[in-house]
């Protein structure tokens, strides 16, 4: 099964790919997740991404799109992936499209995660991540057990660069403006599919269960 998740920042995309991922044990591919770890080993990605990420602005699709498509092509994504944050613009999805398109397949569901934008500010500004492991958390919805320290491995937590106040407006613009699109494009397509994100997350990864008929 190979799913897009769609999504504003801080929408949920993240959070629910996790579970997919889990129940169907299939891998879970977040650009994001991939730039940040390149940003925390200084690699020569990292520091070209940085740049971008640090204003809210995309990173340029020359930068993304191979790195996806070397990703999917790999042996441990032949029964299926979820994508989390790729594709974000109209060229990356005719990327994809035509990479899968050269080995037969295709995407077969797009789920976009549906929050309003006065709904994000707060959800972002609450947000925390394990420096060590990448585990996400909030201090009101999603808390961890114990004040500051990841539940999973025991790491700090820390509020990412980009979820500050002004960031997160500029990546809510920059989402309107160029990833949105894509929901025309996959309900042309007819493989997109709406959830409410605004209620509880295990009320939303219900009705994505029941979406991807498990
Ligand atoms: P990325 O890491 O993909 O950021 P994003 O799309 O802005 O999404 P987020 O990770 O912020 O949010 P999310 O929807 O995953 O929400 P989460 O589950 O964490 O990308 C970062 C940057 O990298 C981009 O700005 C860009 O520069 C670059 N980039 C990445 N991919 C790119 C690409 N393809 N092309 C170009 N550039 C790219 O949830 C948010 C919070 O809310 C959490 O604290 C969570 O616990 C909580 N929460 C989740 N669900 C609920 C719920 N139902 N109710 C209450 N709280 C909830
Ligand atoms: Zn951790």
């Amino acid at each position: 099964m190979k799913i897009i998740m769609l999504g504003a920042p801080g929408a949920g995309k993240g959070t629910q790919a996790k579970k997919i991922a889990a129940k169907f044990s299939i891998p879970h591919i977040s650009t994001g997740d991939i730039f940040r770890a390149n940003i925390k080993n200084g690699t020569e990605l990292g520091k070209k991404a940085k740049t971008y990420m640090d204003q809210g602005l995309l990173v340029p699709d020359e930068l993304v799109v191979d790195l996806v498509v070397d990703r999917v092509n790999q042996d441990d994504c032949r029964d299926g992936y979820v994508l989390d944050g790729f594709p974000r613009t109209i060229p990356q999805a005719e990327a994809l499209d035509k990479a899968l398109s050269k080995l037969g397949q295709k995407v077969d569901f797009a789920i976009d995660v549906d929050v309003p934008d006065e709904n994000i500010v707060r959800r972002m500004g609450g947000r925390r991540a394990c420096v060590t492991c990448g585990a996400t958390y909030h201090l009101e919805y999603a808390p961890t057990k114990k004040d500051g320290i990841c539940d999973t491995c025991g790491g700090g937590l820390i509020l990412r660069d980009d979820d500050k106040p002004e960031t997160v407006e500029k990546r809510l613009g920059v989402y309107h403006e160029q990833t949105q699109p894509l929901i025309d494009y996959y309900t042309d397509t007819g493989i997109l599919k709406t959830v409410d994100g605004t209620v509880d997350i295990e009320d939303v990864f219900r009705t994505i269960v029941e979406i991807l008929g498990a």
